[in-house]
């Protein structure tokens, strides 16, 4: 069996780059998303593209994986002139992208996934078994705990992202381009993904790696590309310092990225009594939130804690337990009823469930707003009026491009999530829940969203904050609770808040 990766030897002073682009310019309708790009990668490196949000970093690998063709521009794959037809041409060279937003077909398995489109090519004629063993055998390679004959439609985002992952290795692979991986992977599962990056970067296999988290970048960059608004920049050594990174990314200095807040907790607005979700993800949970907190909800992929508050909005069914919420029983009420009484959740996965793709930008911020009183006045003035509030509000958040007309499946990943954000603004909330807010948001937008949560809050909202983000949960709440493996592992406040308290509580079931 070959070993996945295509023996190129090690790097040698002189060798053509693996893959050269040059003078790349990519325009859509209206926007110039790149503009005369650079880039090369070398064999055994990995390549860091850093970037704000919609400055262009997607767009340069959709090029480079053959998803996408330039207007302008060329490319060399080990040192000839080529042309990437598609995506399946790109593979067939051995380069193979990690998209930000999934390719898999939820009512196959995995390994039906994992072959798709390749059973003719690579594998001639491969019989059902042996297509088996031989995904058996790469998931076992890769670590990943996934069996080959699960439903896609039933794993979480982190397991979908490892069969993408490990997609790229159903065949010899010399470029390998990974989109945010790490962003909704765990602590424990991006350590894995890293020793894997290690493993390919050692045979020869160049990495073009996008991340909007600096500690990454550090971590397993080599080099690292700047892109902003569709221009190159520089590239710099792995180890130049936050702060240049940043200038270089925004132009500007960002010295402070957590806003310092001002917590007044008063009457308690949600409070889950032994709750127990019926599909057995949550078990005998207790919490509350109360009016001017931010209360985190820490723990591992797969913990529960999204469970948790799907539970009490409604979306997930409980089979024992109970919620309060603003002095009232609501246990089993609908999302919709939850909603009408200010229980707002915003959604982790912003494609599923958070935003209708297809519709304006203006469209999905009025929508969640349709019944309250200022959007109800009358087609043509509710028009106007969702115009105004949802322009206003894209701009607080700082939509790239502030156009509210657009579809939100033009915009870039990051910016789609300020759509999702900017729409939990509309209404009378009394009680927001964020499920990982900032999930591929750059610095600069982190910044917003961080400043938008604590203005919240200092206005006397209950804040619930799921999140995977260490540095998040320790510097925005003051309370914090530890899911592991459904249940509570722990409740810390203020300076009991530290990250080797949580990662303890997140990790002790398991060593137990
Ligand atoms: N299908 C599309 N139609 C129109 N414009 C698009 C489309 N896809 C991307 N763009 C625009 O191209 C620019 C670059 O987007 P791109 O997705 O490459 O950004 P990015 O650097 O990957 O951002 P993020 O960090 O948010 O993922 C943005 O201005 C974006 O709005
Ligand atoms: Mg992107």
């Amino acid at each position: 069996m070959n070993s996945g990766v295509q023996d190129s030897g090690f790097p040698m002073e002189g060798d053509p780059p693996l893959l050269k682009l040059e003078g790349i310019t990519k325009r859509y309708p209206g926007v110039l998303a790149l503009d005369r790009v650079d880039f090369d990668l070398r064999p055994g490196e990995v390549h860091v593209l850093f970037g704000e949000n919609g400055a262009g970093k997607s767009t340069v690998i959709s090029i480079a994986a053959g998803a996408l063709r330039p207007d302008a521009g060329g490319i060399e794959f080990r040192g000839q002139p080529i042309e990437l037809a598609s995506v399946h041409h790109a593979r067939a060279l051995g380069i193979s992208a990690v998209f930000q937003e999934f390719s898999l077909v939820p009512q196959l398995t995995v390994e039906q996934n994992l072959f798709l489109g390749a059973e003719e090519t690579a594998f001639g004629l491969l019989n059902k078994s042996a297509l088996h063993e031989r995904a058996a055998e790469i998931l076992e390679r890769l670590g990943f705990p996934l069996r080959p004959t699960q439903h896609v439609a039933f794993l979480s985002r982190a397991e979908q992202q490892m069969v993408e992952i490990a997609k790229a290795f159903r065949s010899e692979l010399s470029v390998l381009i990974l989109d945010e991986p790490t962003a909704s992977l765990t602590h424990r599962e991006t350590e894995q993904l890293f020793a894997l990056i290690e493993q390919v970067k050692a045979q020869g296999v160049g990495i073009i790696y996008i991340t909007h988290r600096m500690s990454e970048i550090r971590h397993i960059g080599d080099r690292i590309t700047v892109l902003r608004d569709g221009r190159y920049v520089a590239t710099v050594d792995a180890q130049t310092s936050d702060d240049e990174l940043i200038r270089l990314m925004t132009g500007r200095v960002i010295d402070q990225i957590f806003p310092k807040v001002r917590y007044r907790p008063g009457k308690t607005i949600l409070k889950a009594k032994n709750l127990t979700a019926a599909d057995g993800t949550v078990t005998d949970v207790s919490l509350n939130v109360r009016q001017g907190e931010i209360v985190g909800l820490a723990g591992l992929v797969g913990s529960g804690k999204s469970e948790v508050a799907r539970a009490c909005f409604g979306l997930l069914p409980i089979s024992r337990g109970r919620c309060v919420f603003d002095g009232e029983e609501t246990t089993g009420l609908s999302p919709r009823l939850m909603l009408d009484r200010g229980f707002y959740y915003v959604p982790a996965d912003r494609r599923d469930e958070g935003l209708l793709m297809m519709r304006s930008v203006r469209e999905n911020i009025a929508l969640p707003a349709l019944s309250t009183p200022d959007f109800s006045r009358g087609p043509l003035l509710r028009r106007r009026s969702e115009s105004v509030r949802s322009h206003d509000l894209a701009k607080r958040l700082n939509l790239q491009p502030l156009r509210i007309e657009r579809e939100v499946d033009h915009f870039s990943g990051g910016n789609q999530q300020k759509v999702l954000l900017a729409k939990s603004l509309t209404r009378d909330v009394k009680l927001f829940v964020f499920d990982e807010p900032t999930v591929g948001v750059d610095v600069g937008t982190r910044v917003a969203i961080y400043e938008f949560i604590r203005d919240l809050c200092e206005a006397g909202a209950a804040i619930l904050l799921i999140s995977s983000d260490l540095p998040e949960i320790l510097h925005l709440t003051n309370r914090t609770y530890v899911m592991c493996r459904g249940v509570l592992a722990a409740e810390l406040s203020g300076g009991d808040i530290s990250q080797e308290n949580v990662l303890r509580h997140c990790f002790e079931r398991d060593a137990a």
